[in-house]
């Protein structure tokens, strides 16, 4: 059966209050705010393609009920540029052409975020290591590798 609750949160820096069904996920729940960022592809936590920051950590909006962000800060990659810019990390998947159809980029550039927030030198094997959650379709993984690499080196400045 489904029931509905308010469910307040912070969503990209500004205070969302929204009636959300229990059965509906964060995916759902973004795209009625106008976000489409996160894509729901395999929906069972297995691709990436729906990765969302929850509270500061990477989270699969497919598997995250939308009771779960109550009181939460929600992040999407439609703000992580500031203000309005791209972020270096946005801007080295364009610059090594790291993406085909796109679809799975979204949450690429989340993770690689995560990554170099937490380990600003990765090597080869720790960025395999820390996207290994992200899927591509496309197979772009060599052109992904030197983006995070291009990432890593325009953050150092
Ligand atoms: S759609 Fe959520 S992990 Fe694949
Ligand atoms: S660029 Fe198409 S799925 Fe990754």
């Amino acid at each position: 059966m489904t029931t509905h609750r308010t469910i307040e949160f912070t969503l990209n820096g500004r205070p969302v209050t929204v009636h959300a069904g229990n059965h509906q996920n964060l995916v759902e729940l973004l795209e009625g705010q106008g976000l489409f960022g996160a894509r729901e592809s395999c929906g069972q936590g297995l691709c990436g393609c729906c990765t969302v920051i929850v509270n500061g950590a990477a989270v699969s909006a497919c598997l995250t009920m939308t009771t779960l962000v109550d009181g939460a800060d929600v992040r999407t990659i439609e703000d992580i540029g500031p203000d309005g810019q791209l972020d270096v990390v946005q801007q080295a998947f364009i610059d090594t052409g790291a993406f085909q159809c796109g679809f799975c980029t979204p949450g690429f550039i989340l993770m690689t975020r995560q990554l170099l927030d937490a380990h600003p030198n990765p090597t080869d094997d720790e960025i395999r290591h820390y996207l290994s959650g992200n899927l591509c379709r496309c197979a772009a993984y060599t052109e992904i590798i030197k983006a995070v690499r291009l990432a890593a080196a325009s953050r150092k400045g």
